[in-house]
């Protein structure tokens, strides 16, 4: 699929692995919206990408809001990719505390919310805007690409509400690719392993010291723009369809993470 001219919309696109992807669709010819609750981050971004890039103030949870983000983007040209790569917490805890008490019911909900309903809120509503556009090679109308996480096959403890909201990422990405396939649009989800951004709250360097000996190779943690490379790669790979890629350096979660 050609990114050149292409209008695309980003959900997170001003957060570690979105900004990453915003930059290298704009460097592929693309028109880009940021659809992001960091409104500071976001503008900024925008700003440095000139006409290729606006920012929608949005939340992937809410409907209408998820609907404006793509509307600019369809007024910026024909809608060809969502990349629903959004974050912005984990943790939870356990299953059962060590006090014994349950996990809450509430952050669970909320997590899955954020990560799974999110998702799919962009799935479906990209998905939407997508077929009314004109398709191009093979009947092809767009790509989206979702995010889960290796958590989502192999959860550490203390993250049962994210490994649940990633998993269903994973799993509802085929039966989407084959939902969608009448419409000619594909679905298509990452699943990275550890990625260098600002979602872990802690300096690069500390970070980095902790994750990167648990990885065989490279024996680093992921950078973005490798990330944002495998979104382009899909992008323009239009016989990728209804897979789930990690991209982990091989790595393998045991039950407590790098420890
Ligand atoms: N960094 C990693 O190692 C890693 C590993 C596996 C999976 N992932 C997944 O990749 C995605 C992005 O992670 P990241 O590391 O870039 O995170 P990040 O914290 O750097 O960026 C997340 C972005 O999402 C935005 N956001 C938060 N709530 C939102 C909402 N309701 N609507 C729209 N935007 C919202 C934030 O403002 C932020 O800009 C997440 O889904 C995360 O689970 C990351």
């Amino acid at each position: 699929m050609e990114l050149s001219g292409a209008a695309a919309v980003v959900t997170g696109g001003a957060g570690g692995l979105g900004e990453a992807t915003v930059r290298r669709l704009v460097a592929a010819g693309a028109r880009v919206v940021i659809a992001d609750l960091a409104r500071e981050k976001a503008e900024a971004l925008a700003g440095e990408m000139g006409a290729a890039a606006a920012f929608v103030e949005t939340d992937v949870t809410e409907e209408d809001s998820v609907s404006r983000a793509l509307d600019c983007a369809s007024a910026m040209g024909p809608l060809r990719v969502a990349v629903a790569v959004h974050g912005g917490f984990g943790g939870g805890g356990r299953t059962l505390r060590s006090d014994g008490t349950p996990h809450a019911l509430e952050d669970f909900r909320r997590t899955v919310d954020h990560y799974l309903v999110g998702t799919f809120n962009v799935l479906r509503l990209a998905a939407q805007a997508m077929a009314s556009t004109d398709p191009g090679e093979d009947g092809e109308r767009g790509v989206i690409i979702n995010t889960a996480s290796i958590a989502g096959y192999e959860g550490t403890i203390g993250t049962v509400a994210y490994a649940a909201a990633k998993g269903g990422v994973i799993g509802m990405t085929l039966t989407a690719a084959r939902d969608l396939a009448v419409v000619g649009v594909r679905v298509v989800t990452i699943a990275p392993g550890t990625f260098i951004t600002p979602a872990y709250g802690m300096e690069p360097e500390k970070v980095e010291a902790m994750w990167a000996p648990a990885v065989p190779f490279p024996k680093r943690m992921g950078q973005p723009r490798e990330y944002a490379h495998l979104v382009q790669a899909i992008c323009e790979n239009s016989y990728l369809n209804g897979e789930v890629i990690r991209i982990d350096g091989a790595i393998r979660f045991g039950p407590k993470g790098p420890r």
